[in-house]
């Protein structure tokens, strides 16, 4: 699958810490998509009828935000993108579409992961797959728990022919 890049947005540490797993596993290059307006733990609450995420969440248009860096560096030589996101409210986090629509994926593939408290990988990735161009081929993605040990990580890698699962 050529050269690798780990593509992550994670709000509480979860999806980081899978993300940064499966790049050591891979001793892959890593790029965290980052908010130009980063989320603070009120900004999280969705109990909280008034917090950024529940506004956000029932107006799309909230949604689009601008991002630290749009396109991480060397982006022309990654073959196979490896991207994670939190599932928030059934759907992917959606700092991921700002990278999504702002990147070309153009002979690409992508590899998505999520990480979620109990919800499925549902219609995550297929909702992203929309939002990417011209990618050479988009894989079906896998769902982490917000916990995941290394060795499920490691067996995913593994399915997917990119670590040897032999030890
Ligand atoms: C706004 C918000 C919405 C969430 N919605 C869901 C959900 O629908 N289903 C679920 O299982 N977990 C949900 N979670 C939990 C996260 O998916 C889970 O903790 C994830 O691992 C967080 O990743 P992160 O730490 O990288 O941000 C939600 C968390 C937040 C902050």
């Amino acid at each position: 699958m050529g050269k690798v890049l780990v593509v992550y947005f994670s709000a509480q540490g979860h999806t980081k810490r899978v993300a940064e797993m499966i790049a050591g596993e891979l001793g892959a290059d890593i790029f965290e998509i980052q908010p130009s307006e980063p989320y603070y733990d009120e900004d999280l609450d969705w109990t909280d009828n008034g917090s950024r995420v529940v506004r956000e969440h029932s107006n799309e248009a909230e949604r689009e935000m601008e991002l630290v860096q749009l396109r991480p560096d060397n982006w022309a030589e990654y073959d196979t993108i490896i991207l994670g996101y939190p599932i928030w409210w059934g759907i992917a986090a959606w700092p991921v579409d700002a990278f999504l629509r702002g990147n070309d994926f153009t002979n690409k593939i992508v590899i998505p992961f999520a990480t979620s408290h109990s919800s499925p990988l549902g219609d995550s990735d297929r909702l992203l797959a929309a939002k990417a161009s011209g990618m050479r081929e988009w894989r079906e993605g896998i769902r982490f728990s917000q916990d995941a040990g290394e060795d499920v990580v490691k067996a995913w890698l593994g399915e997917l022919g990119l670590v040897s699962s032999e030890e």
